[in-house]
């Protein structure tokens, strides 16, 4: 292939991927976004293997490493279940950190690329803030993956003075930045080299640990932007245009998520950096999932009883969170919304931002369940409607109906806004024990005076509901 169609391929990859973030801005479109960026992924990996940088005999390499890596990705993308999704994505993140940093130390080891100049030291500046970005990206996704499937804790660690640590690390970076370019042959700039990768991947895992447990999400999308702007940093390294546009635009795109993440969660960017939140309550604070200790008592109610309720109300706000991903219940969830819907019963559904394990969650199960999208509310849309609705029933969620996060300024959640269903006439909570949500906290609204609890499997639950409605 010639250089120049390359470059017009290139070009058309580049407006394809433009094309399929804005695809994926809804969930209308989001099934041609996906199509846009597979076809632009095709068409770059194409122009790049058969682009006129590699050899004919580099080709046979290139088609071993598809094929294993493929195969790799295949296998990974069948097995992981929908509810392991932010794991594999905080997986795959830390293996774009770890290409660029192994892309830097190739670049900086080739002796074919003969430069002088400001040309070396702009070549040089590149290796050395790719290899940055991409510890730190590598080491704290590796964090963000073990404390996502729980292998990690999610209560913050907070060393003592862990600014100062954080700001001496970055003066020794820039004084090692200093050393390397200065350095007058590739074995004397190995050690400054080496240094501060060894000083990004600690500063990774410090990043990442110092963030609770309520602020995942933040650092999933944050870790996101992160794998863009290492994948930008290696474009540079290769002089592969592409590639810059390409990690340029996840870079921009996962910031502004991690900026609208912050606002779902009221929580300052800067801030949840900086580490430390959902600490301010360590006996609350106990980690996803455990027990906390329940404060009053419930009422709890049967599946029968539930549909009674379904079935008399006018209204009813549907509220998903992670169980119903658990659980699978997307499906009975959408037979449940038709046969009600038949009765003449108002019914919607209330989607919190950070429902679930991943930007979109909720979004996700319920375009594939065929809810239909126009009864489909963002939680700023329906959040005023709940004194209206008869009927608030709540799939498998627990944090982002917590009204702690409102009443309780010591709560690990406090300020996070969350979606009011107890201002409804009724609300029935289906979940299968007394268990905290992600964040561990108790939740007031289990013991609030108009709140049933249905407790059981989401799924068998539903099928049960939606027998007694048919029956
Ligand atoms: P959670 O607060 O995690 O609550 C989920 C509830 O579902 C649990 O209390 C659990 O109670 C119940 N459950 C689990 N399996 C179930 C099943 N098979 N059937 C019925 N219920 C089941 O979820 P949420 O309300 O969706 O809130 C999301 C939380 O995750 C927030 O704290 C958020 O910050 C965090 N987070 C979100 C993201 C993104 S980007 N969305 C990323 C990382 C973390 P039982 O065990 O009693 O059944």
């Amino acid at each position: 292939m010639s250089s120049s169609l390359a470059t017009v391929a290139y070009l058309g990859a580049a407006i394809l991927f433009i094309l399929s973030l804005g695809g994926l801005s809804s969930p209308e479109s989001s099934r041609r976004g996906n199509l846009f960026g597979m076809v632009g992924m095709a068409l770059a990996v194409l122009a790049t293997v058969f682009g006129p940088r590699v050899s004919p005999s580099g080709i046979a390499w290139i088609v071993v490493a598809l094929v294993i890596g493929g195969g790799v990705g295949l296998y990974a993308a069948k097995v992981v279940k929908m509810t392991q999704m932010p794991e594999l994505v905080a997986l795959m993140h830390s293996l774009v950190g770890l290409a660029a940093c192994l892309v830097g130390f190739a670049s900086y080891v080739d002796t074919s690329i003969q430069l002088q100049g400001a040309e070396k030291v702009i070549h040089e500046v590149e290796i050395y803030v790719g290899i940055l970005i991409g510890a730190i990206t590598f080491s704290g996704s590796l964090i963000a993956f073990g404390k996502l499937n729980g292998r990690i804790g999610g209560k913050p660690l907070l060393l003592p003075g862990r600014h100062w640590l954080n700001l001496a690390a970055l003066l020794v970076v820039i004084w090692f930045g200093r050393e390397f370019l200065n350095a007058h042959d590739v074995q004397s700039g190995m050690l400054p080299l080496i240094v501060m990768t060894v000083i990004a991947l600690l500063f990774g895992v410090h990043m990442v640990m110092a963030i609770g447990g309520a602020d995942m999400p933040v650092v999933v999308s944050m870790l996101n932007s992160y794998s863009g702007w290492a994948a930008a940093a290696t474009g540079f390294m290769l002089s592969n245009d592409l590639l810059i546009v390409t990690g340029a635009l996840v870079g921009s795109s996962g910031a502004i998520l991690s900026y609208i993440m912050c606002t779902a969660m009221n929580r300052n960017f800067i801030s949840v950096i900086a580490g430390g939140f959902g600490s301010g309550a360590p006996k609350k604070a106990a980690g996803a999932g455990a027990a906390a200790e329940p404060q009053g008592e419930v009422v709890p109610v049967s599946a029968l009883e539930t549909a009674e309720m379904l079935r008399d109300a006018k209204s009813v706000i549907i509220v998903p969170g992670y169980g119903m991903a658990v659980a699978q219940a997307q499906h009975t969830v959408n037979e449940i919304t038709k046969t009600l819907r038949e009765k003449g019963v108002d019914v919607r559904f209330a989607i919190h931002p950070v429902a679930g394990r991943m930007p979109g969650h909720m979004n996700v199960l319920l375009a594939e369940a065929k809810v239909p999208y126009d009864i489909v509310m963002e939680m700023d849309e329906i959040n005023a409607d709940f004194p209206e609705a008869d009927v608030a029933m709540v799939i498998g969620a627990n944090d982002i109906v917590n009204p702690s996060a409102l009443d309780d300024p010591d709560s690990p959640i406090a300020g996070m806004p969350v979606l009011e269903v107890w201002k409804a006439k009724h609300s029935i909570v289906m979940k299968r024990s007394m268990a905290s949500g992600y964040a561990g906290v108790d939740n007031p609204l289990f013991y609030k005076e108009n709140n049933r609890m249905l407790f059981g499997d989401a799924k068998k639950m539903l099928d049960e509901v939606l027998g007694a409605l048919k029956g």
